[in-house]
Protein backbone atom coordinates (compact mmCIF):
# COMPACT_ATOMS: atom_id res chain seq x y z
CA UNK A 1 0.00 0.00 0.00
CA UNK A 2 0.99 3.42 -0.72
CA UNK A 3 -0.75 6.68 0.36
CA UNK A 4 -0.24 9.98 -0.44
CA UNK A 5 0.43 12.64 2.41
CA UNK A 6 -0.65 16.52 1.64
CA UNK A 7 -1.48 19.67 3.71
CA UNK A 8 -1.58 23.52 3.93
CA UNK A 9 0.09 24.90 7.03
CA UNK A 10 -3.27 24.62 8.98
CA UNK A 11 -2.83 20.78 8.75
CA UNK A 12 0.48 20.64 8.42
CA UNK A 13 0.37 20.08 12.31
CA UNK A 14 -1.82 17.26 12.00
CA UNK A 15 0.08 16.11 8.75
CA UNK A 16 3.30 15.67 11.08
CA UNK A 17 1.42 13.44 13.70
CA UNK A 18 -0.17 10.79 10.50
CA UNK A 19 3.36 11.17 9.32
CA UNK A 20 4.78 9.55 12.51
CA UNK A 21 1.81 7.06 12.82
CA UNK A 22 2.83 5.85 9.33
CA UNK A 23 6.56 5.85 10.07
CA UNK A 24 5.82 3.36 13.39
CA UNK A 25 3.50 1.10 11.47
CA UNK A 26 5.91 0.98 8.40
CA UNK A 27 3.23 2.09 5.85
CA UNK A 28 4.54 3.21 2.55
CA UNK A 29 3.99 6.84 2.41
CA UNK A 30 5.11 10.03 0.61
CA UNK A 31 4.73 13.45 1.78
CA UNK A 32 4.00 16.33 -0.69
CA UNK A 33 3.96 19.14 1.44
CA UNK A 34 3.57 21.22 2.78
CA UNK A 35 6.97 21.16 4.71
CA UNK A 36 6.25 24.42 7.72
CA UNK A 37 3.61 26.66 9.16
CA UNK A 38 4.23 29.26 6.27
CA UNK A 39 1.37 30.26 4.87
CA UNK A 40 0.62 28.43 1.51
CA UNK A 41 -2.81 28.14 -0.49
CA UNK A 42 -4.33 24.77 0.14
CA UNK A 43 -5.41 24.04 -3.90
CA UNK A 44 -1.97 23.41 -5.08
CA UNK A 45 -1.31 20.95 -2.42
CA UNK A 46 -4.41 19.05 -2.77
CA UNK A 47 -3.67 18.89 -6.80
CA UNK A 48 -0.48 17.47 -6.17
CA UNK A 49 -2.12 14.77 -3.99
CA UNK A 50 -4.80 14.08 -6.87
CA UNK A 51 -1.89 13.76 -9.43
CA UNK A 52 -0.20 11.10 -6.85
CA UNK A 53 -3.25 8.92 -6.73
CA UNK A 54 -4.64 9.51 -10.21
CA UNK A 55 -1.42 8.89 -12.31
CA UNK A 56 1.49 7.79 -9.76
CA UNK A 57 -0.01 4.64 -8.67
CA UNK A 58 -0.69 6.11 -4.95
CA UNK A 59 -3.81 3.66 -3.26
CA UNK A 60 -5.24 6.42 -1.50
CA UNK A 61 -4.51 10.13 0.26
CA UNK A 62 -4.71 11.58 3.21
CA UNK A 63 -5.16 15.62 2.72
CA UNK A 64 -5.48 18.46 5.28
CA UNK A 65 -6.02 21.75 5.92
CA UNK A 66 -7.46 24.05 8.94
CA UNK A 67 -11.15 23.04 8.04
CA UNK A 68 -10.69 19.46 5.86
CA UNK A 69 -13.40 21.77 3.60
CA UNK A 70 -11.45 23.90 1.13
CA UNK A 71 -9.27 21.47 0.37
CA UNK A 72 -11.55 18.73 -0.32
CA UNK A 73 -13.59 21.23 -2.72
CA UNK A 74 -10.15 21.89 -4.55
CA UNK A 75 -9.44 18.34 -5.06
CA UNK A 76 -13.20 17.26 -6.02
CA UNK A 77 -12.27 19.59 -8.81
CA UNK A 78 -10.30 16.96 -9.98
CA UNK A 79 -11.69 14.44 -12.50
CA UNK A 80 -11.65 10.83 -10.69
CA UNK A 81 -11.31 12.42 -7.45
CA UNK A 82 -13.70 11.45 -4.74
CA UNK A 83 -12.31 13.24 -1.79
CA UNK A 84 -14.24 13.19 1.84
CA UNK A 85 -13.62 15.74 5.01
CA UNK A 86 -14.35 13.10 7.14
CA UNK A 87 -15.28 14.01 11.47
CA UNK A 88 -15.83 10.68 13.15
CA UNK A 89 -15.02 7.01 12.54
CA UNK A 90 -18.27 5.89 11.52
CA UNK A 91 -18.01 8.53 8.57
CA UNK A 92 -14.88 7.42 7.55
CA UNK A 93 -15.64 4.28 7.25
CA UNK A 94 -18.38 5.03 4.95
CA UNK A 95 -16.35 7.15 2.77
CA UNK A 96 -14.91 4.06 2.00
CA UNK A 97 -17.85 1.32 1.28
CA UNK A 98 -20.09 4.17 0.33
CA UNK A 99 -18.50 6.31 -1.41
CA UNK A 100 -15.50 4.82 -2.72
CA UNK A 101 -13.48 7.52 -1.77
CA UNK A 102 -9.83 7.80 -2.79
CA UNK A 103 -9.24 10.84 -1.18
CA UNK A 104 -10.35 11.41 3.31
CA UNK A 105 -9.42 14.98 4.28
CA UNK A 106 -8.99 16.19 7.84
CA UNK A 107 -9.55 19.28 9.60
CA UNK A 108 -5.77 20.17 11.26
CA UNK A 109 -7.83 22.59 13.62
CA UNK A 110 -10.38 20.40 14.24
CA UNK A 111 -9.21 16.90 14.74
CA UNK A 112 -6.56 15.11 17.80
CA UNK A 113 -4.31 13.05 16.51
CA UNK A 114 -5.75 10.34 18.34
CA UNK A 115 -9.58 10.87 16.04
CA UNK A 116 -7.36 11.40 13.14
CA UNK A 117 -5.49 8.30 13.56
CA UNK A 118 -8.41 6.40 14.59
CA UNK A 119 -10.72 7.91 11.52
CA UNK A 120 -7.31 6.53 9.14
CA UNK A 121 -7.74 2.97 10.30
CA UNK A 122 -11.46 2.61 10.03
CA UNK A 123 -10.89 4.07 5.92
CA UNK A 124 -7.98 1.49 5.78
CA UNK A 125 -9.36 -0.78 6.83
CA UNK A 126 -12.86 -0.52 4.84
CA UNK A 127 -13.91 -1.96 1.54
CA UNK A 128 -15.68 -0.09 -0.99
CA UNK A 129 -19.06 -2.22 -1.75
CA UNK A 130 -19.73 -3.23 -5.27
CA UNK A 131 -23.51 -2.09 -4.47
CA UNK A 132 -22.78 1.23 -4.68
CA UNK A 133 -20.74 1.14 -7.56
CA UNK A 134 -23.63 2.28 -9.91
CA UNK A 135 -23.88 5.31 -7.91
CA UNK A 136 -20.22 5.94 -8.82
CA UNK A 137 -20.52 5.57 -11.76
CA UNK A 138 -22.94 7.92 -11.95
CA UNK A 139 -20.32 10.66 -10.48
CA UNK A 140 -18.13 9.66 -13.14
CA UNK A 141 -20.88 10.70 -15.74
CA UNK A 142 -21.73 14.13 -14.40
CA UNK A 143 -17.60 14.41 -14.65
CA UNK A 144 -17.80 13.55 -18.25
CA UNK A 145 -20.62 15.75 -18.70
CA UNK A 146 -18.97 18.96 -17.17
CA UNK A 147 -15.61 18.51 -19.59
C1 LIG B 1 -6.06 28.53 6.10
O1 LIG B 1 -6.04 29.58 7.00
C2 LIG B 1 -7.44 27.90 6.08
O2 LIG B 1 -8.37 28.77 5.51
C3 LIG B 1 -7.41 26.60 5.32
O3 LIG B 1 -6.50 25.75 5.92
C4 LIG B 1 -8.69 25.79 5.27
O4 LIG B 1 -9.24 25.61 6.52
C5 LIG B 1 -9.65 26.14 4.23
O5 LIG B 1 -10.65 25.45 4.04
Amino acid sequence: MKIALASDHAGYPLKEEIRSYLEEHKVNFTDFGTYSTDSVDYPDFARRAARAVLEEGFDFAVIMCGTGIGISIAANKVKGIRAAPVTNVELARLAKEHNHANMIAFGGRQTTKEEAIAMLEAYMKATPEERHQKRIDKITGIEEEQR
